[in-house]
């Protein structure tokens, strides 16, 4: 086994899981990248690779249990351990009052930012304790911890995950796993473009590439402790964050 980090990253095609990628994977770690846009996943890992990189590409939906398995147990196969997992994806999250959402786009704003963050934590459990070390990351945003009209069901799945990751931060330390939020405000990805989101909300994001650099900050602190929230807004944001 090789002394590099390996970090996996759940959302890696786009926005902040690909900054995050092209990122890591410059500063030395192997980086295995899932979500479902495959193509996408390739042409990251190809760019890394010919940087002189290492990076594996899975085609996964992270909100199916099976595939979350798939994706850590072919991150375990390729590099030997996974020392740091970003749990990052995010979807379902259209604009609209909450009993305009249909049965379906609440199912789905849980799954994808809720419950795929439970399965992937579930699937790589198992591979930190065997290490004894691990940092798992789970993406909340600053509507995971407070709210706003027009994202009630993307809301209860952030602050959904800011529970869970207390609750499990609490179970895990003591195998030397430690598990963090990252909770940005407005960042300049597809994300607002999805929602529905126009300006003056969508003016005066943080990049993709500043989260990606906060992420790195967290998880290279020393062994003994652990940074448990990091949020983040740009000095730019015109909508008051706090
Ligand atoms: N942009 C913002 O203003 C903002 C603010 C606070 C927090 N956040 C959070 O930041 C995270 C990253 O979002 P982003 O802004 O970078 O937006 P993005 O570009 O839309 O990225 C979302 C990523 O999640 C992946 N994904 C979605 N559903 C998935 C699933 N079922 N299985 C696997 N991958 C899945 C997408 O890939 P595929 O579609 O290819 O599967 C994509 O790679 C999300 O958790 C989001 O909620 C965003």
């Amino acid at each position: 086994m090789s002394d590099e980090r390996v970090v996996a990253i759940a959302g890696a095609s786009s926005g902040v899981g690909r900054a995050a990628a092209l990122r890591l994977a410059r500063s030395g770690y192997a980086v295995s990248l899932c979500a479902r846009r495959e193509n996408l996943l390739k042409e990251i890992a190809a760019e890394i690779e010919k940087d002189g990189g290492k990076a594996l590409a899975v085609k996964a939906d992270m909100t199916k249990w099976t595939e979350s398995e798939k994706f850590i147990h072919r991150t375990v196969d390729t590099f030997g351990r996974v020392d740091v997992l970003f749990n990052n994806a995010g979807s379902g999250i259209r604009f609209t009052d909450f009993e305009n959402m249909s049965v379906d786009e609440i199912d789905e704003a849980i799954a994808a930012n809720l419950t795929y963050v439970l399965y992937g934590c579930k699937a790589v459990l198992p591979v930190m304790k065997r290490q004894k070390s691990g940092h798992i990351v789970n993406t909340t945003s600053i509507l995971g911890k407070r709210a706003r009209s027009g994202f009630a069901a993307y809301s209860a799945g952030k602050h959904g995950v800011d529970g869970f990751s207390r609750a499990l931060f609490n179970e895990v330390k003591k195998y030397n796993i430690k598990v963090s939020i990252l909770g940005p405000a407005l960042i300049n990805t597809d994300w607002a473009k999805k929602a529905g989101i126009t300006t003056p909300f969508a003016s005066g994001a943080l990049e993709p590439e500043e989260v990606a650099e906060a992420l790195q900050l967290l998880i290279e602190t020393s062994s003994g402790y652990s940074i448990w929230s990091m949020d983040l807004m740009s000095l730019g944001q015109v909508i008051d964050p706090l």
